[in-house]
C-alpha cells in the first residue's frame, strides 16, 4: 500500500492482472507450438515404424546375398554358382556396387566368329524388328552389349550356340532352359526363362538379330524355322535341360 498512495489497491489490480494474463496466453501458446512441432516430427504410427524396420531388414538381407554371390559359399563343389536367378537379379538391381563387381570379373569373350561363305545379310527392317524384340525380351539378361553379366547371365557374343543351328535356341527361347553350361570358360548353373509373349517371327526376328550383332556372322531365322520346332515340341511344358540338349 505505501508505494501507491494515492491509486488504492482497487485501481492497480486489473493492470496487474491483464499482464498475468498475457503471460499465461504467451506460455500457453508456446506450449502449443512445441506440443505440435513433437507431434509432426516424430513417428506418427506403428505402421510407420515397421515399414522402418522392414525397410532396413531388406537392406541387410540384400547386402548378405550380395556378399554371398561374390564369396566362396556361393559356388557349388564344382565351380558353378548357386544363385536362383530371381534372387540374382534382385542383388544386381538393388546393389550398383555388385554390379560393378560383376563387371570386373566379365570374362572377355572369344574372337567373333568368322563368317561362313554362304553368309546372308539380313534385311534392315528385320534387323530393327529384331533390336525391338531383343530390347523387351532379352536385354535385362544379357545386356546391349550382348556380353551378359558374368557369373550370372551368359555372353551371348561370339558363342557357338548363338551361331550354330538356330534350332537349339529357338526350343529354349519357347520353353526355358537350365543345367550346367560352360560359356567363355565361365559355368553358369542357372535357369533361363521361357520367353514369354512373343510370336513366330519375333523369335525369327529377335534371334536375327542377335545372330548378326555383337560380332556376330550367321544367317537369317525364319518364322516357319520357328514354326516347325514349336509344332513338333507343342507336347512340351517344362524347361529344356541342357544335358538333354546335348549342351555342356
Ligand atoms: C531372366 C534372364 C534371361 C533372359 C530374359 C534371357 N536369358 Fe538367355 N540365358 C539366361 C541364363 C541364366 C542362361 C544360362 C542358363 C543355364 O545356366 O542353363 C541363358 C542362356 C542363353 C543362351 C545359351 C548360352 C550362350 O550364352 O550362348 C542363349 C543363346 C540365350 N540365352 C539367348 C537369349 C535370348 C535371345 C533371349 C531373349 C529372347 C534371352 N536369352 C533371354 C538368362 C536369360
Amino acid at each position: 500500500m505505501s508505494e501507491h498512495p494515492s491509486n488504492g489497491s482497487r485501481a492497480l489490480l486489473p493492470g496487474q492482472v491483464k499482464s498475468w494474463l498475457g503471460i499465461a496466453a504467451f506460455v500457453l501458446v508456446a506450449v502449443a507450438v512445441l506440443a505440435y512441432a513433437f507431434v509432426a516430427v516424430r513417428p506418427t504410427t506403428n505402421t510407420d515404424l515397421e515399414r522402418r524396420t522392414a525397410q532396413k531388414a531388406l537392406r541387410a538381407d540384400t547386402e548378405s546375398k550380395a556378399k554371398a554371390l561374390l564369396t566362396a559359399p556361393a559356388k557349388n563343389a564344382d565351380g558353378t554358382y548357386r544363385l536362383p536367378v530371381a534372387d540374382a537379379m534382385a542383388v544386381i538391381a538393388a546393389d550398383p556396387k555388385v554390379l560393378a563387381e560383376m563387371r570386373k570379373s566379365a570374362v572377355a569373350p572369344v574372337a567373333p566368329a568368322t563368317a561362313s561363305a554362304a553368309f546372308v545379310k539380313a534385311d534392315d527392317e528385320q534387323l530393327k524388328r529384331g533390336l525391338a524384340v531383343y530390347s523387351r525380351t532379352c536385354i535385362a539378361c544379357h545386356q546391349p552389349t550382348g556380353k551378359g553379366l558374368a557369373p550370372v547371365f551368359p555372353s551371348i557374343a561370339a558363342t557357338p550356340i548363338v551361331n550354330g543351328d538356330a534350332t537349339l535356341p529357338i526350343k529354349f527361347i519357347i520353353h526355358g532352359l537350365m543345367g550346367p553350361i560352360t560359356v567363355d570358360g565361365v559355368t553358369y548353373n542357372s535357369m533361363m526363362p521361357p520367353v514369354a509373349g512373343v510370336t513366330d517371327q519375333d523369335i525369327a526376328d529377335v534371334l536375327t538379330y542377335v545372330r548378326q550383332s555383337f560380332g556376330n556372322k550367321s544367317n537369317p531365322v525364319t518364322a516357319d524355322q520357328v514354326k516347325a520346332v514349336r509344332a513338333a515340341n507343342a507336347a512340351r511344358t517344362a524347361p529344356w535341360n541342357t544335358a538333354e540338349l546335348g549342351l555342356k
